[in-house]
């Protein structure tokens, strides 16, 4: 990678400090000694123009709404691959061979069991608990379970939690869901692919054999490749800062999974649906963007907008044909939220405002109206986010845990509290 220097002058002490190029999209600029040299810090809160790492996984160009996994556009691989091709592809940095690929999906199989204690964790939690929370508190405990995958320095237990995390997620997603709706727990089936598994897992009863519609796993299957990976994410970095301390990876993923559940995150799949349902027919449409345009509202457009992206989010276009596809497949027609939906993107996408704040549909907006009609309840949508970007956070930590660079994360402040001041004994105050 080519590099120059930039020029920087602090206080009249003038220092030069390396650009660094990296294979696409824009330089950075090293500032790794800059406090050495001036005794100043930078200041990026929320991380606009700070590159905290370098990677090899994925890409995005915000200006053009592009996303690449180790180089290959997402629409690509959303059309031609599934999941744990991509997953493969996220972990070791190209497409498998037939015989990788086979081997692969023979190793995540036969990782989906949960270890059998592990099912009665569930029942400490409140029926109505968010299955959200559940999936916190049992992926944490995930390194109760397995001592024999939590030695990070050794890269077979690596890959061993990495494809136990890759495996298990889909089986505590679904007891998650079961033990929220009282239905007994479903076992993954060897003979079904992953997608399909989960499906199962999902909506199986023991009164009945539960028919897999090869549509609906596809469609499944694809909804995951889109939630894979996403470069630094909010929750991708706190799995990373959380990985820097040496943490284990169950742990770090369930931090990650704490992140993602916020509603500017991954929680705005959820709070997409409920702000279409709240909106629930096109004439309210117009009060609600004037309500998003009020900076005296809190009220925003759940979906809409983005940190990189200010271009289509190009998983969002992806996501709109899953959506017609699986309402389709399932003879849903006029489905009121749709409508609303494809109403408020049409007048959002002539709106002077998201014109100019280039505010465009991202990957939630149409998400949670296909995981709907799939059958899931709302609280349901997140966890199936993060079930799908574990395989990101883990490639993204596996990445960091093996750069030999690699140190503990640990930002400093622009401190603007009290100076010293002396103790006032409490006889002596007010
Ligand atoms: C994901 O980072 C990732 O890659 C995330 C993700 C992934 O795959 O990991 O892509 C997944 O999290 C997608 C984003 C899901 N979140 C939502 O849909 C929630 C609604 N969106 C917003 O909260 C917001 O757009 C964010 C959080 C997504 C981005 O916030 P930024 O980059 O900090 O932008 P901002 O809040 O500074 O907004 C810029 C301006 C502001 O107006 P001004 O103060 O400049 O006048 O745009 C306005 C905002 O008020 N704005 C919105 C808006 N989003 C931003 N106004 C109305 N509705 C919105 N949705």
């Amino acid at each position: 990678m080519t590099a120059s220097n930039a020029k920087l002058s602090v206080d009249g002490n003038d220092i030069e400090l390396k650009v660094r190029s990296g294979s696409i999209g824009p330089d950075v600029i090293d500032i790794a000694s800059l406090y050495k040299q001036t005794g100043t810090f930078t200041y990026d809160p929320g991380f606009t123009s700070t590159a905290s790492c370098e990677s090899q996984i994925t890409y995005i160009d915000g200006d053009k709404g592009i996303l690449l996994h180790r180089g290959y556009p997402i629409d690509q691989l959303a059309e031609h691959g599934d999941f744990l091709e991509v997953c493969y592809l996220l972990l070791y940095g190209e497409l498998p061979t037939k015989t990788e690929k086979a081997d692969f999906d023979y190793r995540v199989t036969r990782h989906t069991m949960l270890h059998e204690q592990m099912s009665r964790f569930f029942t400490g939690f409140r029926r109505d608990a968010h299955p959200m929370a559940i999936m916190c508190g049992v992926v944490g405990a995930l390194s109760a379970f397995y001592h024999d995958s939590t030695d990070i320095t050794d890269p077979y237990q690596r890959m061993v939690a990495s494809l136990r995390m890759i495996a298990k997620m889909p089986t505590i997603a679904a007891m998650a869901y079961k033990y929220h709706v009282g239905q007994p727990f479903v076992y993954p089936k060897n003979d079904l692919d992953y997608a399909s598994n989960f499906l199962r897992m999902c909506f199986a009863v023991p009164c009945e054999e539960y028919e897999i519609n090869p549509v609906l796993a596809r469609a499944m299957d694809r909804i995951f490749i889109l939630h894979a990976d996403h470069e630094q994410n909010a929750s991708t970095s706190t799995v990373r800062l959380a990985g820097s301390s040496g943490a284990n990876p169950f742990a770090c993923i369930a931090a990650g999974i704490a992140c993602l559940w916020g509603p500017a995150h991954g929680g705005a799949n959820e709070a997409a649906l409920n702000m279409l349902s709240e909106i629930g027919s096109v004439d309210r449409i117009p009060e609600f963007i004037g309500r998003a345009k009020d900076h005296n509202d809190p009220f925003r457009l759940m979906g809409f907008g983005h940190r990189v992206y200010k271009n289509y989010d190009p998983r969002a276009k992806i996501m709109q044909k899953t959506t017609h596809e699986v309402l389709g497949e399932l003879g849903i027609k006029d489905d009121p939220l749709l409508e609303v939906a494809i109403e408020l993107e049409r007048i959002a996408l002539t709106d002077e405002y998201f014109i100019e704040k280039k505010l465009y549909p991202n990957i939630d907006f149409y998400s949670g109206i296909t995981l709907k009609a799939l059958g899931f309840p709302t609280t349901m949508f997140t966890v199936l986010f993060a079930l799908a970007r574990t395989v990101g956070w883990i490639a993204q930590w596996k990445e960091m845990i093996e750069d030999p660079n690699q140190r503990i994360g640990r930002p400093r402040q622009l401190y603007t509290g009290e100076e010293e001041r002396d103790y006032v004994p409490l006889s002596s105050r007010g």
